[in-house]
């Protein structure tokens, strides 16, 4: 369909850039922690629902950040990486304050804690594509120096211990090691139904206590082994060779090791995404399941997530964008980027099942796919998405997730990575 590339409204813009400023203060928690005596300083996800501080929501909070003041984005992520443990793993969740917050642990999250103060669960590897976005707008070398080491160590931890067969393509052991908590394409390898919708939240519920019970006594690097969920997603894995060229990137700029062995690293992600999960008659890519290897074909926006790497290849990207991006039976929606596609049974744009990743837009999603179709000179495209994204956040408000049809905000309220639309605002009017 042909794409109207019209520029953002200026008092749409406006309204949303004074919210989003007012969520990036309003969500900060610092403080000195019990965990260690550690000090804390760092924007949450949402006061009313997520308190702690997320891997990847803080990557993405940092982006947002930039806008703000560019030294509270260093300072998110030194925060962050506080985190990071001698052997390299970094928690998804860091609980800097979990007496004050223990509701949410104990009655609220499906989570597997692996110390008392983080969890045993990794996210999307997003904070080398933040540092590398800090060092563009600052130049600081000294920054980039100090967090090239753990970053390097925990893409070191992912090779080794989530890549068991060693294809260049990581593993899942559980749904929202992705951030994708409850996204149908896993509804079949966790036994979860779509009807009725109540049903949906409460079997995942069961369904992962089943996971934490079968990787209670073994060891991380014996987790992926035992293949009661196991999931090579190709958003995470796009992510995740995405960092890998920013790795090598940042390491060159700073004359650091291993640049070349990360731009290698990233290439061969790349490489197997292309060989194991593309599907040339569809056009799409689809996640593979299990140690067996089957193409969960459910399709969600993840199915169009390597187009973030500048390295795909031209006619696969145009497949992406021309056949399922811009049709309107699938994700061009009033509100894209639906989180699943319109087609799917399972599309569930309003909310009904009162849980994450199963219809509704994302604005973390938005901010990659922007920078996806830049990449790769649909810039009309991108416009257009980034004009969509800010009528739908001037209608909705800064929400956790958007009715597509709608633009009616939906779950945590002041969500802290909508805020990402100021990166595309500031990204769209310096053109
Ligand atoms: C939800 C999202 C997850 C995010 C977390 C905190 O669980 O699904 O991706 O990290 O909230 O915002």
């Amino acid at each position: 369909m042909a794409v109207a590339g019209s520029r953002i409204d200026p008092a749409e813009a406006e309204r949303v850039v004074a919210e989003a400023r007012r969520v990036l203060t309003g969500n900060r928690q610092s403080g000195t922690s019990d965990w260690d005596g550690m000090r804390y300083d760092f924007v949450c996800p949402s006061p009313t629902h997520y308190p702690f501080q997320w891997f990847w929501d803080s990557a993405f909070h940092a982006i947002a950040l930039l806008h703000v003041d560019p030294e509270l984005s260093k300072q998110e992520l030194r925060c962050l990486m506080q985190g990071a443990q001698p052997d390299g793993f970094v928690g998804h969740m860091l609980l800097w304050e979990r007496e004050a917050h223990a509701h949410w642990l104990q009655h609220e999250y499906s989570i597997r804690l692996g110390h008392p103060y983080f969890t045993a669960t990794i996210q999307p590897p997003v904070v080398a594509r933040a540092v590398e976005r800090i060092f563009e707008a600052t130049g600081d070398k000294a920054f980039v120096r100090d967090m090239l080491p753990p970053m390097a160590r925990f893409f070191d931890w992912l090779a080794r211990v989530r890549d068991p067969d060693d294809d260049g393509l990581i593993a899942l052991i559980q749904p929202d090691e992705s951030g994708l908590d409850a996204s149908p394409k896993y509804d079949k390898a966790m036994g979860i139904p779509h009807e009725p919708p109540t049903d949906t939240l409460p079997a995942l519920r069961r369904s992962m206590q089943r996971l934490f019970t079968a990787y209670k006594d073994a060891a991380p690097e014996a987790q992926p082994l035992l293949d009661v969920f196991l999931f090579e997603d190709v958003m995470m894995n796009s992510i995740y060779a995405d960092g890998l060229r920013a790795l090598a990137k940042l390491s060159r700029a700073v004359g650091a090791p291993d640049a070349e062995r990360f731009a290698r690293a990233s290439k061969r992600t790349l490489g197997a995404l292309m060989r194991k999960c593309w599907d040339e008659e569809a056009g799409l890519f689809w996640d593979l399941s299990g140690t067996a290897e089957e193409q969960a074909k459910v399709l969600t926006f993840t199915s169009l997530f390597p187009l973030i790497l500048p390295d795909l290849d031209a006619r696969v990207a145009k497949r992406l964008v021309r056949d399922h991006l811009l049709n309107e039976r699938e994700f061009w929606l009033p509100y894209p980027v639906p989180s699943v596609a319109a087609s799917e049974v399972t599309f569930d744009p309003s909310w009904q099942t009162k849980t994450t990743w199963r219809g509704p837009t994302w604005v973390n999603v938005n901010w990659y796919l922007y920078w996806g179709l830049r990449a790769h000179g649909f810039d009309d495209v991108a416009s257009e998405l980034a004009r969509r994204t800010v009528a739908m956040q001037s209608r909705g408000g800064i929400r956790e997730f958007y009715d597509p049809f709608t633009a009616e905000g939906y779950g945590a309220t002041d969500f802290g990575w909508s805020c990402l639309s100021l990166d595309l605002i500031a990204a769209e009017q310096s053109g």
